[in-house]
C-alpha cells in the first residue's frame, strides 16, 4: 500500500476531478458570479469535508457513487462558509487559500451573492444522488443532515453567537457552543452523511457524530493556535485574524499549551471511538491524525 501522503495527495485530485463535475459554466449574463464562484471553490484548500465524506462511506462500504454528489455539497457549503466569513462585517480578512478573498477581488456584493450561490447549488449537487442511488431513502436522510448541519443548528447558528459575542470574554461552555457549531457540525455533517448512505446502524451513527465532534473542537482550537503560532505564507490567510477581531479563543482563555494539550485530548478520544467500531479504514485514521496534527 503506498504510503499515507502518497495516497492523500491522489484521493485529494481525484476529489478535485469530482468537484469539478458539478461547478457552473461561466457563461450568461450573470457571469460575474460564476466566476467568482469558481475562484472560491477552484482556489485550493485540503478538501478534508468531501474526503471525510467519501473515506466515512467507505469505512462501512457504502457505494462511492452515492457519496460523490454530497462530496461536492459538503466542499461548496464549506466555501461559502469562508466567503461568507472573510466579509468586511464578519472577520474582514483579505487572504483565504492563498488568494485574495472572494469579496476582496469580485466585490463585498458579489462575495455575498456568490455565498448564497454555493450554498443553493450545494443542495442542487447533492439532489443528483437520487439519480444513481439504489437508496432513495438514505439519501433523503442525508439531504436532512445536509440542511441541518449547514443552518441554524449548524454552522450559520455557530458563526452567529461567534460574531455576536466579539469583543467581550466568553465562558468555556459558551465558546464550545460556538466550536461544536460554527466548525464541528460540517465535519459532522460529513462523516454522517457517508455513513448514512453507506447504510450505517444507528449505533454507530452516534458514534461517528462523537469521533466528529471531537474532530471538529479539536480542528477550530488547532486553528486557533495556527492564527496566533502560523503565518500566511503557510495558511494561506492572515494570521492574528482573531486578534485583531478581539475575539475570545481557547488560545485567549487557556494558553497555547492548555490548547494544545485539548487537541490531543480530544484526538485520541475520537481515535479510541473509532477504533471501537468493527469496521476498519486505516486511511480515514491517518486522515484525523493529521487534521488534527497539521501546521496548516
Ligand atoms: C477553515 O477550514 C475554517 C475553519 C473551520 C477553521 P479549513 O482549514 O478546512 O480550510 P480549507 O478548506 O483548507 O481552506
Ligand atoms: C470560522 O472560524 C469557521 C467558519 C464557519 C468559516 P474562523 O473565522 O476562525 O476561520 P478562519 O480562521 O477565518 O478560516
Ligand atoms: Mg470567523
Ligand atoms: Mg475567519
Ligand atoms: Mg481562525
Amino acid at each position: 500500500m503506498p504510503d499515507f501522503k502518497t495516497l492523500l495527495s491522489e484521493r485529494v485530485k481525484e476529489t478535485e476531478r469530482i468537484i469539478a463535475e458539478y461547478l457552473p459554466v461561466e457563461e450568461g449574463h450573470q457571469k460575474t458570479i460564476l466566476e467568482a464562484m469558481n475562484y472560491s471553490m477552484n482556489a485550493g484548500g485540503k478538501r478534508l469535508r468531501p474526503l471525510l465524506v467519501m473515506e466515512t462511506c467507505r469505512l462501512f462500504g457504502g457505494d462511492r457513487k452515492d457519496a460523490e454528489p454530497f462530496m461536492a455539497a459538503m466542499e461548496m457549503i464549506h466555501t461559502s462558509s469562508l466567503i461568507h466569513d472573510d466579509l468586511p462585517c464578519m472577520d474582514n480578512d483579505q487572504y483565504r487559500r492563498g488568494k485574495k478573498s472572494t469579496w476582496a477581488k469580485y466585490g463585498e456584493d458579489m462575495g455575498v451573492l456568490a455565498g448564497d450561490a454555493l450554498i443553493v447549488e450545494a443542495f442542487a449537487a447533492a439532489s443528483r444522488a437520487f439519480e444513481v442511488t439504489k437508496h432513495p431513502y438514505r439519501v433523503g436522510e442525508a439531504f436532512r443532515i445536509l440542511a441541518e448541519k449547514t443552518g441554524i443548528y449548524g454552522m450559520i447558528g455557530g458563526q452567529v453567537v461567534d460574531v455576536e459575542l466579539t469583543n467581550q470574554p466568553i465562558p468555556k461552555d459558551k465558546l464550545d457552543f460556538i466550536y461544536r457549531l460554527k466548525t464541528g457540525a460540517l465535519l459532522e455533517a460529513s462523516m454522517l452523511i457517508g455513513a448514512v448512505l453507506a447504510g450505517a446502524g444507528q449505533q454507530e451513527c452516534a458514534k461517528i457524530s462523537q469521533i466528529a465532534l471531537n474532530v471538529g473542537l479539536a480542528f477550530q482550537i488547532q486553528d486557533d493556535i495556527l492564527d496566533v503560532t502560523s503565518s500566511q505564507e503557510v495558511l494561506g490567510k492572515p494570521v492574528g485574524s482573531d486578534e485583531k477581531n478581539c475575539k475570545t479563543t481557547y488560545v485567549t482563555l487557556e494558553g497555547i499549551e492548555k490548547a494544545r494539550e485539548e487537541v490531543k485530548r480530544l484526538s485520541d478520544e475520537a481515535l479510541s471511538i473509532l477504533h471501537s467500531l468493527d469496521v476498519k479504514n486505516e486511511f480515514l485514521e491517518q486522515l484525523i491524525i493529521m487534521l488534527i496534527t497539521r501546521e496548516k
